[in-house]
């Protein structure tokens, strides 16, 4: 695992759309693992200055979102469909028909989460990978104790995840379930860049660092893979 430090989250949003457009240039075909949360924001808005539709960046790129919340539908304000819209998809040339994220408001969630795995084999399987992490360790939506070798699927979210996520849902109704990759989806990914930016991280640092693979911390399975960057911000 190679880790580096970044002064303020300005630094490491930098770093990170830097790491992102070099694979888009080094194949323009990548198929990209993307996250959402507060983390990567940055790194949307720079790839955005670089990459407007008119410079076609997007053109041949698929991407895979890591998660959605059930029960929430794709136009919903917090969905992680109008997150990626608003911060990315909307800003530049991805073909539509490319972009990859679950229906958190399939009737059979279960059937689609199967979907969507098979849905990123036959895409080839993911190229590069960016992820969050979140203070309790998860990764995606993979709570404390997802299986190191879980596939997509629908999983419960903890009251602390819940609690974090609050503040977009102002009406109160906070999804209790998600359909996230597994952890195992994501580590078939060929490379992997996690972003640890915000307040609250601090813990979470540690123990990642310590080494210990330990479902209890779900981002402790990145140990398992050969290529790893943690990006991390000194605020973390
Ligand atoms: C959210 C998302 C994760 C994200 C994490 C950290 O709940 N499902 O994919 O990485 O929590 O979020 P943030 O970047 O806002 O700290």
């Amino acid at each position: 695992m190679d880790w580096e430090q970044y002064e303020s989250d300005e630094l490491l949003s930098e770093r990170a759309a830097e790491i992102f457009l070099a694979a888009i240039r080094d194949n323009p075909r990548v198929v990209l693992g993307l996250p959402t949360g507060r983390s990567p924001v940055g790194m949307y808005r720079r790839i955005v200055r670089e990459c407007a539709r008119e410079y076609h960046c997007f053109r041949n790129v698929t991407t895979f979102n890591l998660d959605e919340y059930v029960g929430v539908s794709p136009d919903h304000p917090a969905s992680y469909h109008t997150y990626m819209q608003h911060h990315l998809f909307d800003h530049v040339d991805v073909q539509p028909e490319c972009v990859h994220i679950p229906h958190g408001d399939a009737k059979d969630p279960a059937a689609e989460a199967l979907r969507y795995e098979r849905e990123i084999v036959e895409a080839g399987g993911l190229g590069l990978t960016f992820l969050g992490l979140g203070r309790n360790g998860h990764i995606g939506f993979n709570e404390p104790g997802s299986p190191f070798d879980a596939r997509t699927r629908v999983v419960e979210l903890t009251p602390s995840t819940r609690k974090a996520n609050a503040e977009f849902f102002p009406e109160g109704n906070v999804p209790t379930h998600a359909i996230t990759m597994g952890i195992g989806t994501i580590l078939e990914s060929q490379a992997i860049v996690l972003l640890v930016a915000g307040e609250g991280k601090h813990d979470a640092i540690g123990r990642l660092r310590s080494g210990t693979l330990d479902e209890s911390f779900p981002a402790s399975a990145l140990w398992k893979h050969r290529n790893v960057k943690v990006l991390a911000s000194s605020f973390a």
